[in-house]
């Protein structure tokens, strides 16, 4: 396997792209690389075959397109949404995840195990297909996940699980949202939410909808929760400048362009009401 000899090459090939990039994007970019410049605080793990299992579970993580094209539909990476290699607070952090299931999820319907989680991710986030449940691959993503929760996190704590909580009774306007798309976020993700290619399959600016972005069965289909991932993370560099209702109504716009379907989540919530932005 290429390039998971240095632990913290992961931003790498992302940064030279950029460079590449700059004179169509200069200021966007710098925003982007001082956000990179800030990057995440991860132990380099032991030497020997759990070490190398770590080191696989982030490049995989990270790089998801690339390593794992059968179980990828789209062009995402796992970390594109899980910031910072999954270490972000408010950006759905793993740090804690393996002590934190088996739990019960109620758009399952049942106690789930975190490779089924995982796997959810894979089908939905990823448009894609699951993981063995005892294949390498999957182990080498708890490895690295069990990294973050116990030595292998040296930055600060963690606190926040998920999402920054939305306040539901709030309602989005997505036709003020389109406005603020093409304001503050079309020149990374594109006029049509097409994103910015990195020539190789993959992107530089991961996209907002079309073929190539999560399916109608993802969290972040959902504009409450995709609401509160911008409210807290973007515009990368410009963290915070929205304010609830600009993420809400942005939320709304984008969520609601087309994406691909996800047959399955017709059996979502089984044993309780569906939430009000599910699809
Ligand atoms: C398009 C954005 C996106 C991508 C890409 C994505 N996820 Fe997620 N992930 C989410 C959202 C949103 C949630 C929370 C959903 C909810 O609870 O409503 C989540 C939840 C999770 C959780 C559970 C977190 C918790 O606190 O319970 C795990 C573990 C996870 N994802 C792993 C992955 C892995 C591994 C990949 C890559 C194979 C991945 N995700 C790709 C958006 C994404
Ligand atoms: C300066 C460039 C930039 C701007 C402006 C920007 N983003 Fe992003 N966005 C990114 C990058 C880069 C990522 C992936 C982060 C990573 O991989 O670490 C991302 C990831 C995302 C994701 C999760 C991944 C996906 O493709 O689904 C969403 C959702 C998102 N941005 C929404 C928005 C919204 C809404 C706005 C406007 C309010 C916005 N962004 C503005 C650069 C930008």
């Amino acid at each position: 396997m290429p390039s998971e000899a240095a632990f913290a090459g992961g931003v790498r090939p992302f940064r030279h792209a950029l460079v590449r990039r700059s004179m169509l994007l200069l200021p966007a970019l710098l925003m982007v690389a001082s956000s990179i410049a800030q990057s995440p605080a991860i132990a380099e793990p032991p030497q020997g075959p759990e070490g190398d299992a770590i080191r696989r579970g982030k490049a995989l993580v990270t790089e998801t397109r690339a390593r794992l094209p059968d179980h990828v539909g789209n062009g995402l990476n796992c970390t594109n949404c899980h910031l910072d290699g999954g270490t972000r607070a408010w950006a759905s952090p793993w740090v804690g995840m393996n002590a934190a299931f088996p739990e019960y999820r109620a758009r399952s319907g049942r106690v789930i195990s975190l490779q089924e989680r995982i796997n959810d991710c894979f089908e939905r986030s990823m448009n894609g297909k699951a993981l063995g449940w005892d294949s390498d691959e999957m182990n080498a993503i708890l490895a690295y996940m069990r990294w973050l929760s116990n030595e292998g996190w040296a930055g600060k704590p963690v606190p926040a699980r998920g999402f920054f909580k939305m306040d539901t009774r709030m309602k989005p306007d997505p036709v003020a949202g389109g406005k603020i798309y093409a304001t503050a976020c079309a020149q990374c993700h594109g006029a049509n939410g097409e994103g910015i290619g990195n020539g190789q399959g993959g992107y530089i600016f991961p996209p907002l909808w079309g073929k190539d972005s999560f399916n109608l069965g993802a969290g972040m289909a959902r504009h409450f929760t995709a609401a509160a991932f911008v409210l807290k993370n973007m515009p990368i560099g410009q963290e915070g400048s929205l304010t609830p209702q600009q993420a809400l109504d942005v939320a709304a716009y984008f969520t609601q362009q087309p994406r691909p379907d996800f047959v399955r989540r017709l059996n979502d919530w089984p044993h309780s009401a569906k939430p009000v932005d599910a699809r």
